[in-house]
């Protein structure tokens, strides 16, 4: 028997980090993240400050340029963004190609991809103009895209985009609007929708950030490299944990079956997990749900769904018992963001289905901030992560006839 790992002692050394635990792909000034203190930082801004004082345009802006933009930035800003919320009109039938029931993130992520033939005059990545038209562009563009995705599923005709209205308000419009009707923004809901958009906005070197770099790494144009995002964003230990979190709690449906839940996310047998709990790098807690958590409890409040919703009560009951229970508190288990924001979420009428989607949106503009990063960096190489190889020994081929 040939030790295979002797070979590769013969082709010289490198890790082997399944799950890259402990190996950093990049250098990045973005976004800082202390998993152990629970902080979180965009260029240096805590979480909780962009939070409370910003909005998700102005922390795009942040995100994207490295500073807090001034007044003639910002309007700026605003105006090439809501210049841009407009899809082509060809593409309504690249819509009408998909299935009615089909998931928004299957369409989402066809349709950013097919970006790249609506607007290839933005594809050239080595030209810094068109780089910055394709930036604009993904942010403009994807609360039309995902709203689209929404309004195609249950069956209503699109809405075109309002540019007088504020990023959160303009996507409610879109896919809460009904013709005939006038639609009325409610502030507190437009408030916590822009509040999901900031906290997720970006979050350093995770799976989808890390396939966009990826798959940008070769230099291929950003419109296929943020649907390789979107692609990865959809699992559900990813970005589709939030849809899997609130489908388990209208699974469990009543407060006295979340015994039977925990004992089964216990067995390791079982193969279940609570979803919504946990987090690769947060240890302590996830400074994103502390927010996400008060801002569940005033938007429920102001939609009176507060005492209503059965799913809040067993979402309220599973918290409260999960952070009591001995495995979860040495596993150092705590609710993770798209715990609450499912919550949210699906208090403001989204459908599950519609969470990742959501998620999707939120984050284009740092899988997008990445990219660039990357682009721009001198040091730049094609990703080509290494392998352990673990199979047959070198054999000799056998003809079908003798085998
Ligand atoms: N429920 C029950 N047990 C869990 C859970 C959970 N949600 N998460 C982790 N564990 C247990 C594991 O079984 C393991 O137990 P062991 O030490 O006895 O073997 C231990 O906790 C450590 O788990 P790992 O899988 O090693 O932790 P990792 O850091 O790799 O995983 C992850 C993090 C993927 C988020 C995980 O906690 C999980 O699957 N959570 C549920 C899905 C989820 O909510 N994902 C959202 C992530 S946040 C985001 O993407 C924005």
């Amino acid at each position: 028997v040939i030790d295979i790992r002797s070979l590769y002692a013969k082709t010289g050394m490198f890790t082997y980090d399944p799950g890259f635990t402990s190996t950093a792909a990049t250098d990045s000034a973005i976004t800082y993240i202390d998993g152990d203190k629970g902080e979180l930082m965009y260029r240096g801004y805590p979480i909780e400050q962009l939070a409370e004082k910003s909005n998700y345009l102005e922390v795009c802006y942040l995100l994207l340029y490295g500073e807090l933009p001034n007044k003639v930035q910002m309007a700026d800003f605003t105006d090439r963004v809501t210049r841009h919320t407009m899809v082509h009109e060809q593409m309504h039938y690249f819509y009408r190609g998909f299935r009615r029931d089909a998931h928004p993130m299957a369409i989402v992520c066809g349709v950013v991809g097919a970006m790249a033939a609506f607007y290839h005059d933005s594809t050239d990545i080595n030209d810094a103009m068109q780089r910055e038209i394709a930036s604009v562009r993904m942010i403009a563009k994807i609360p039309t895209i995902v709203a689209m995705a929404y309004k195609y599923s249950v069956g209503q005709p699109f809405v075109y985009p309002r540019n007088d209205l504020d990023y959160a308000s303009n996507f409610l419009r879109m896919c809460f609007s009904v013709p005939a009707e006038d639609f009325v923004v409610n502030p507190v809901v437009a408030r916590a929708m822009d509040l999901i958009f900031t906290l997720h906005a970006d979050h350093e070197q995770n799976a989808s950030t890390s396939t966009v770099r990826l798959a940008g790494s070769s230099d291929a144009n950003p419109f296929a490299c943020i649907a390789a995002g979107v692609a990865c964003l959809w699992g559900p230990a990813h970005g589709g944990a939030n849809e899997a979190a609130l489908n388990m709690l209208k699974q469990i449906g009543t407060v006295d079956r979340i015994p039977e839940f925990i004992a089964k996310a216990k067995d390791k047998n079982s193969g279940f997990r609570l979803m919504g709990f946990g987090h690769r790098v947060y240890k302590n807690y996830d400074p994103r749900a502390k927010v996400m958590q008060q801002a569940a409890n005033e938007v429920l409040a102001q939609l009176g769904a507060d005492n209503l919703s059965p799913t809040l009560q067993v979402a309220k009951e599973l918290e409260k018992i999960a952070l009591s229970d001995q495995y979860f508190i040495d596993r150092k288990l705590y609710p993770n963001v798209d715990f609450y924001s499912g919550i949210i979420l699906d208090a403001i009428g989204f459908p599950t289905s519609m969470f990742t989607a959501i998620f999707a949106l939120s984050r284009t503009v740092g899988w997008i901030a990445q990219w660039k990063e990357m682009i721009g960096d001198p040091q730049k190489k094609i990703g080509r992560p290494r392998q352990l190889y673990n199979g047959s020994p070198v054999r000799d081929y056998e003809p079908i006839s003798g085998r």
